[in-house]
């Protein structure tokens, strides 16, 4: 079932910063999907925003290299904890995570990249802008905690062309 995209952003906000979420990419040869942990989600440009998060070592960013979409599906009532587990530890660079985790691809409504049948939740998202993260505007904490090893996150502004049930 179609809702606005803000209808369950408490819950899919709780999820993905307290057990994670699926962040999916179809590159031009593979589908891959990793967990997430954080997440925004907005309103700039007049459009309705999700925005995502990768460091430069992931399979993911190679494949967000070759698409201008993504979608992030959210298991709320579902119990997946598992399957978050694998894909945020193992990569697809080695594994084919779906067939690892029994995970089932269902197509995309509005783009071209599938989301995750077991979740409950679903945005599906163009993206609009990213970002690199210059090292030398972040607050030196914040590099000392999350960034000694240099391995930078880009940003993914997706506008939401759909979110759905
Ligand atoms: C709970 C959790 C949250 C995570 N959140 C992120 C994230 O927001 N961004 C990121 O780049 N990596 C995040 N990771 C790490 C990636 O999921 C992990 O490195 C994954 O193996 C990358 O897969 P890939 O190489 O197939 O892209 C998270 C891992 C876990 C367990």
């Amino acid at each position: 079932m179609m809702v606005h995209y803000m209808e369950y952003a408490k819950e899919a906000m709780d999820q993905i910063s307290g057990g994670g979420a699926f962040l999916t990419v179809k590159g031009e040869n593979r589908v891959n999907t990793m967990t997430i942990g954080w997440a925004f989600l907005g309103f700039i440009w007049g459009k309705p925003i999700m925005m995502v998060a990768v460091r430069h070592s992931r399979f993911t960013y190679e494949l967000l290299k070759e698409s201008q979409e993504f979608s992030v599906s959210i298991p709320i009532h579902s119990d997946l904890k598992k399957a978050l587990g694998f894909c945020g530890t193992k990569s697809g660079r080695h594994y084919d995570k779906f067939e690892e985790c029994g995970l089932t691809l269902v197509p995309g409504e509005t783009i071209k990249t599938p989301y995750i049948q077991q979740c409950d939740l679903h945005y599906e998202c163009r993206i609009v802008y990213r970002q690199s993260m210059d090292s030398e505007l972040v607050q030196h904490p914040i590099v000392h905690r999350y960034y000694d090893q240099n391995d930078y996150h880009v940003i993914y502004y997706g506008e939401i062309l759909a979110c759905h049930t």
